[in-house]
């Protein structure tokens, strides 16, 4: 992706971590997913006190670009304290849609070093539906 997509998705990650509902982990994630569209789609982790129902701000995002009839994903910028690299869960989720999508990790307290690697990368051999 070039500089300025991988920026523009970066700083709309990091305005999205803002509004993440964190109170159980205090580790607040802010994702930016864009669509062949050019749209921007934002997504926070939303906490619950029940524990393990709690989602993935790249879930959240996915979802809403979804239920805006916009599948077709291209790049996802993720912000968080050091900058972590999507769960399981969340790859798999996000290859349904994409499975090349490239990914930037960037730490918010360092949002100048970021982190760059492929779906494809992070998830070889995805489970691709029954056979
Ligand atoms: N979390 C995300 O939102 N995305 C990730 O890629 C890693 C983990 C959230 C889930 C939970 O609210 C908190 O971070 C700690 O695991």
């Amino acid at each position: 992706m070039d500089k300025s997509t991988a920026d523009t998705l970066i700083q709309s990650a990091l305005d999205a971590q803002k509004r993440a509902y964190c109170p159980f982990s205090n580790f607040p994630v802010g994702a930016a997913l864009q669509t062949a569209s050019g749209r921007i789609y934002q997504g926070v982790n939303v906490e619950n006190a029940s524990f393990g129902l709690t989602i993935c701000a790249e879930r959240v995002a996915a979802g809403a670009a979804v239920a805006a009839g916009d599948r077709e994903f291209t790049a996802i910028a993720v912000v968080s304290r050091g900058g972590v690299s999507p769960c399981g869960a969340c790859r798999q989720f996000l290859a349904e849609f994409n499975p090349n999508l490239p990914i930037e990790m960037v730490d918010s307290l360092k949002p100048s070093e970021v982190h760059h690697a492929t779906l494809d990368q992070l998830l070889p051999g995805r489970f691709e539906g029954p056979t």
